[in-house]
């Protein structure tokens, strides 16, 4: 059994409808890729995952779909007007733009660019001469910090009053609406707001397909709490998210955390999930122990009160946040590399099958007539029928090998074959992706036997 490289990942994506290219046929726009319509089933059946584990299965919790373009002074209260920025560096001879953190790190494994001030950064690049990856000189401009949002304006004039940001995260659409959704929701604390949403952050390192981009979607959920109830509940979400990627399919030997030393300006303790990417440890979700931070920010700038009132104990204080975030591309990501496989098969041939989970399969079941001239009309007839239940596709061309393949490649669990045995007793043959097993059952058992198994 084999598993995918990257080039070879991405050559699947893009043979089977699931990731082109951002604007391809404009040669592309670097970090930018478009979901196809199996990326696109993928996509939802994860968020419909996160929705299930977050929203549906834990209790005062609740959804939100902020705006993406916010008050400007949201993001001077967050801190990332100021602080939201990468330390950046030119190579004096061939004027290729590099992250010096990330100079240091890939020169020295040992090195930890994280721990570093700039200046320290700056000098441990001269003193070790490292190398531009481009040309190989060594011969760099100062580190300037370079703010990471995109900014737009809105209105007609080209005024610098007039600059909006497209948000770095979805969490201050959760923060400034905490009051809204407590009062409307007659909720108390602790209780959380999850939202689904795209960010955009102007990343100029190389992306590693869809792992680094400039514009990405995050499924954020913010628990707000009481001071002193911060700790647990931070050390409950790190668990709470290495279960949920379990139970989305990820091995957890294919997991492990990361503690941070340098903390993101808000935050007194934080810790990522990284997977085990073909390309090293990458991070698919952090959790963050956000104290008062952004509340108590949102107070100061607005001059409205972000207090809770708890009855209980007759007391009013800003609440603590725990955050636990997922980068649902990363995660797409992930679960391709775990389950895309190519299989010996017996006789010497191959085939490519994405062992994913059955309820994030982009299609459930494949319908198939044996042949086309006496099948089609029976299974297109089915193919209604079921697809009032699940995502169904239908397929006549080529054949029933070569299109049982093509399903397994894109993870279809189930196939059913309409032959003659279909027009004279009613019943289908049933395939299973992983096991290739075949069985009988009749069409008035099918969807009870199809939902059972997925
Ligand atoms: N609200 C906190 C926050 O945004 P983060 O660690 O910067 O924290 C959260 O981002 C998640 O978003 C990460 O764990 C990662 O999965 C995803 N992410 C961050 N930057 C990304 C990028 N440039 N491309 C794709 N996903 C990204």
């Amino acid at each position: 059994m084999k598993t995918f490289n990257m080039d070879e990942l991405i050559a699947y994506c893009n043979q089977y409808g699931f990731i082109f290219q951002g604007s391809e046929i404009y040669g592309g726009l670097a970090n930018t890729w478009d979901y196809g319509p199996l990326g696109c089933r993928l996509k939802n059946n994860l968020k419909d995952a996160w929705r299930f584990y977050f929203i549906q299965r834990r209790e005062n919790s609740y959804e939100l779909d902020a705006d993406i373009l916010m008050n400007p002074m949201v993001w001077k209260a967050s801190g990332h007007l100021d602080g939201f920025s990468d330390p950046l560096l030119d190579c004096k001879e061939c004027k290729a733009r590099h992250r010096a953190d990330n100079l240091i790190n890939s020169f020295d494994e040992t090195a930890n660019a994280d721990a570093m001030t700039q200046q320290e950064m700056l000098e441990f690049i001269k003193d070790k001469r490292i190398p531009c990856p481009v040309c190989g000189k060594s011969n760099f401009t100062d580190i300037r910090q370079f703010n990471l949002m995109f900014a737009t304006k809105r209105g007609v004039t080209d005024d610098s009053s007039n600059t909006v940001y497209l948000r770095p995260e979805n969490a201050q659409g959760e923060y400034v609406n905490f009051q809204n959704v407590q009062r409307t929701m007659r909720t108390k604390l602790p209780f959380s707001i999850g939202q689904i949403g795209k960010a955009f952050r102007n990343e100029i390192t190389p992306g590693n397909f869809t792992f680094r981009t400039i514009e990405f979607e995050q499924m954020e959920y913010q628990t707000f709490c009481k001071k002193g109830d911060d700790e647990s509940l931070y050390d409950y979400f790190k668990e709470y998210g290495k279960e949920f990627f379990e139970y989305l399919g990820l091995a957890s030997e294919h997991l492990r955390y990361h503690d941070h030393e340098k903390l993101a300006h808000y935050a007194k303790a934080a810790c990522d999930i990284e997977y085990l990417f073909p390309f090293g440890w990458g991070e698919i979700n952090g959790t963050h122990n956000r104290t008062d931070f952004d509340l108590a920010r949102h107070q100061e700038y607005t001059g409205k009160t972000m207090e809770y009132f708890d009855a209980e104990n007759n007391e009013r204080y800003i609440p603590y946040v725990i955050e636990s975030t997922y980068g649902l591309d990363r995660l797409v990501l992930a679960v391709l590399f775990e389950n895309l496989v190519e299989e010996d098969l017996e006789g010497g041939d191959t085939r490519v099958v994405l062992k994913i989970k059955p309820f994030l399969a982009p299609i459930k079941l494949n319908v198939l007539p044996l042949i086309k001239k006496r099948h089609a009309e029976k299974s297109k007839e089915l193919h209604q029928m079921l697809s009032k239940y699940m995502m169904v596709s239908y397929d006549e061309a080529g054949n029933i090998g070569k299109r049982y393949r093509r399903g397994d490649a894109i993870g279809t669990p189930f196939a059913i074959t309409i032959d003659d045995a279909t027009l004279e007793n009613n019943t289908v043959t049933v395939r299973e992706r992983d096991s290739m097993e075949q069985v009988t059952v009749s069409v008035s058992e099918l969807i009870p036997y199809l939902i059972e198994r997925l």
